[in-house]
């Protein structure tokens, strides 16, 4: 058996926040961001939530799906921000949609998270554990950012993405994964304070900070490697791809990628000018825009590539 998208939703804050805006309130500018980026505005959440997102996201995927929440086996979120620490936000989420007969965990693989839970929906489908999942990518990282400084805050953005998994005997799957815990300082974000009667830390910088050129080489360099791993799997070449959708980081590096595999960048849809880069919501928000609009033809073969901080990198080819 193998995992097969049965639906997807996609979720963004109502608050739409240009380069320009940016520009109002700190020392940067639409060309410096557009040129480097790609991205031109983001959606940054007010009265939103990470779980309100992945609901609304959820809702979607579950009714183009045609399944009652009820018969969800299995939520994972992939998400670094969560509301909070406890409950898990797939509880919460678990909880507002009445999925009372599955069970509901959280993941954390950065960028990488949604690839990482769909690979991991493959293997619990394949395995004949269990048949229906809802995987929920969810972010608000305008609550990491160091909003003063301009050359991480401007990248980020907030929104949520879902996917509702069901098992098929048609069509294949491949997904490849791996992490490089030695480089984890090129990106990073620093925990809570430790402060109880037997010791006392003082608190990490607890915003996000990146060595920015170290992660474009990495990810130039891993990303291209583990789709091409991926299509060895599953006996494709890039020519047999209908779509790539990869993280929405930066265009630069979608485009990289794209000459790497010698593929026409019309089949590497973004969405980073609206939205910027999400975290692990990028790669299900992007799927959400390409099935919406009618670009995703069922039978037809697609890649997910994801990566990101820890460092972590994933790609999945399905059939569509
Ligand atoms: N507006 C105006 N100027 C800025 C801004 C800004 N928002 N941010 C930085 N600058 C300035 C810097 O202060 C610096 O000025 P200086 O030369 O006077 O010191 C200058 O621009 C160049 O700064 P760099 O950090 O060297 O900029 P770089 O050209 O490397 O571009 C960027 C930065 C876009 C982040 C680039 O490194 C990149 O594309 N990295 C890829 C990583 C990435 O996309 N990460 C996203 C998150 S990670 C993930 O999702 C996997």
């Amino acid at each position: 058996m193998r995992a097969r998208i049965a639906g997807t939703g996609s979720s963004l804050p109502r608050l739409r926040v240009t380069n320009d805006d940016l520009g109002k309130i700190m020392d940067t500018s639409d060309e410096w961001i557009r040129s480097r980026t790609g991205i031109g505005a983001r959606h940054i959440a007010v009265e939103e939530t990470t779980a309100s997102m992945s609901v609304a996201a959820a809702k979607q995927a579950l009714e183009e799906a045609g399944i009652q929440a009820e018969e969800l086996d299995l939520i994972i979120a992939a998400t670094l921000t969560p509301d909070h620490i406890l409950p898990p936000l797939s509880c919460e989420v678990q909880s507002a949609l009445g999925a009372s007969n599955a069970a509901a965990y959280d993941l954390c693989a950065a960028c990488s998270g949604f690839v990482f839970a769909l690979n991991t929906a493959q293997a619990y489908i394949q395995s004949g554990m269990y048949q229906n999942i809802l995987l929920i990518g969810a972010e608000t990282l305008s609550k990491l950012m160091d909003w003063t400084d301009r050359s991480t805050c401007v990248l980020f953005g907030d929104g949520a993405g879902a996917a509702v998994v069901t098992a098929a005997k048609e069509g294949l799957f491949a997904g490849v994964q791996g992490s490089d815990g030695t480089k984890g300082g090129v990106l990073s974000c620093g925990g809570r304070q430790v402060n109880h009667p037997f010791a006392s830390r003082q608190p990490e910088h607890p915003y996000v900070r990146m060595n920015g050129q170290e992660v474009y080489k990495f990810a130039v360099r891993t990303v291209p490697k583990c789709i091409e791993q991926a299509l060895a799997q599953a006996d494709l070449q890039p020519e047999d791809i209908s779509l790539f959708l990869l993280h929405q980081a930066n265009q630069r590096i979608i485009e990289a990628v794209a000459k790497r595999l010698g593929q026409p960048m019309e089949k590497f849809p973004v969405c980073l000018a609206e939205c910027g880069n999400i975290s692990a919501a990028s790669v299900p928000i992007l799927l959400d825009k390409a099935n919406r609009d009618g670009r995703l033809k069922r039978g037809g073969q697609v890649v997910l590539a994801g990566f990101g901080a820890g460092l972590t990198w994933g790609a999945v080819v399905l059939t569509w």
